[in-house]
């Protein structure tokens, strides 16, 4: 999924089940032998990067117009210009698409033979569900626009404690502060987007994703702005980051000092990582994840042993929620507990404490009691494939969605 806007976007998308976006199709024909082939042949290759996806999951013309050229490139069938690309240079520097093909040409065609003959004419259509409806009885629209430029909201975090508002313009690059009424208490020019925000005691860590749009330009950074009337300076934490979008502060080792995991969702390229707090005031980055896609992480100690964990979900081919295990002394293990075809278009997550037994921020002890909710409150987005298919989600859908899902210890998955 090509993440292209990352406007609030703070949902799960969760295509409900059936076979729709399921990408699964049990009742499929048997396969003429040129076909099987060509299935053969995706499992072969198209694997190796991200879970393969199945026929059903887009149409015919998106799979031939749309993920057939630009797979072309991953495969090294389809030569890179690198000079008319968007940071082509970052992407030849990092040797990104192979320059030779990685299988012939019968073996690639009958890939896509196969695709198109399996794939439906249009998209599948999602169960049946009722229409949203617009209108609270709690709440009442009040517009805030404190800018004069178009609006183009890059964040919003209420600090409940304060009775604040927060919210980032990436627009404009500014940070707007309104107290309970509505009212501007402050405005802050920043380097640019904000897009994640953490309040401490002493100010604002704020991330700034740099450019907004898909990009592995390494424009974003991670910045300590100290509260109004404190003595203390701005102090950049950590910049030349890959688009971050989302930075989590946290303590992941013994010493007093707080350390910062960032999603440098970025584009190609892009990482997750965090940032050790050394004693002399800067960081130390330990990669955790080195691709793309990393879009959100909390930190929980999800087994009970005292330390914090990380979750973390990834987008752009591997669309996973992968949980790291701190097993101490700066190391982390590795766990992936979903995965999802490359098409499927993750954007957020939750942790809930399901049965409700008070154990969704703390150990819990085993995993089962941990439930991932699908998403945040409020209609939610879902686009895929590049805004070609996008659904709407009431807040119904998503909670009925979030019912579906069932742990069943270090994996999940669907109850239908
Ligand atoms: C070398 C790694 C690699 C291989 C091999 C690969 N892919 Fe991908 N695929 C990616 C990456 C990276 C993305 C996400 C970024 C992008 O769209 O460029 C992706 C995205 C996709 C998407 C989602 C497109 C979208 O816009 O939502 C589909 C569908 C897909 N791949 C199908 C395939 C098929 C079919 C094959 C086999 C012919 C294949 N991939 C082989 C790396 C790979």
């Amino acid at each position: 999924m090509k993440l292209t806007l990352l406007v609030a976007a703070v949902a799960l998308c969760l295509p409900a089940g059936g076979a729709w976006g399921q990408g699964t199709n049990p009742k499929a024909p048997a396969l003429s032998l040129a076909l099987q082939k060509g299935r053969d042949n995706a499992v072969k290759y198209c694997a190796a990067c991200h879970l393969l996806p199945e026929p059903d999951l887009l149409t015919k013309t998106a799979w031939a117009h749309h993920v057939q050229p630009e797979m072309a490139k991953w495969l090294g069938i389809e030569r890179v210009d690198y000079e008319g690309m968007q940071d082509g240079k970052l992407l030849q520097e990092a040797a990104l698409f192979p320059n030779a093909p990685l299988l012939s040409e019968e073996e690639w065609f009958s890939i896509w033979d196969y695709y198109r003959a399996l794939a439906p004419s249009r998209p599948v259509p999602p169960p049946a569900k009722p229409p949203v409806t617009v209108g609270s009885k709690q709440f009442r629209v009040k517009k805030l626009n404190p800018h004069e430029s178009a609006p183009m909201t890059s964040m919003v975090k209420i600090d409940s404690a304060a009775k604040r508002i927060y919210f980032g313009d990436a627009f404009s690059g500014q940070l707007f502060a309104l107290g309970a009424e509505g009212g501007l208490i402050s405005r802050m020019r920043l380097k640019s987007g904000p897009v994640s925000l953490t309040v401490g005691d002493k100010g604002l860590i704020v991330t700034q994703i740099g450019r907004l749009f898909p990009s592995d330009a390494q424009e974003g950074v991670v910045e300590f702005i100290p509260k109004e009337g404190s003595e203390s300076a701005a102090k950049v934490l950590a910049s030349g980051l890959r688009r971050p979008v989302n930075t989590m502060v946290a303590h992941l080792n013994t010493d007093i000092r707080e350390d910062l995991v960032v999603c440098s969702y970025g584009n190609r390229l892009g990482r997750f990582s965090w940032f050790e707090a050394k004693e002399d005031g800067g960081y130390d980055e330990h990669v955790l994840l080195e691709r793309p896609g990393s879009i959100q992480a909390e930190v929980r100690d999800i087994n009970g042993d005292g330390r914090q964990d990380i979750i973390v979900m990834t987008a752009q081919a591997r669309e996973a929620i992968h949980v790291f295990l701190n097993m101490g002394r700066n190391e982390f293990k590795m766990e992936t507990w979903l995965e999802r075809p490359p098409s499927w278009g993750f954007v957020g997550f939750e942790l809930v404490d399901f049965n409700k037994d008070g154990k969704t921020d703390s150990a819990g002890g085993q995993r089962r009691q941990r439930r991932l909710r699908a998403p945040d409150e409020g209609v939610s987005r879902c686009a895929t494939l590049s805004q070609r298919r996008a659904e709407w989600f009431s807040r119904g859908d998503v909670l009925s969605d979030a019912r579906r899902l069932q742990g069943d210890g270090a994996r999940f998955r669907w109850r239908r």
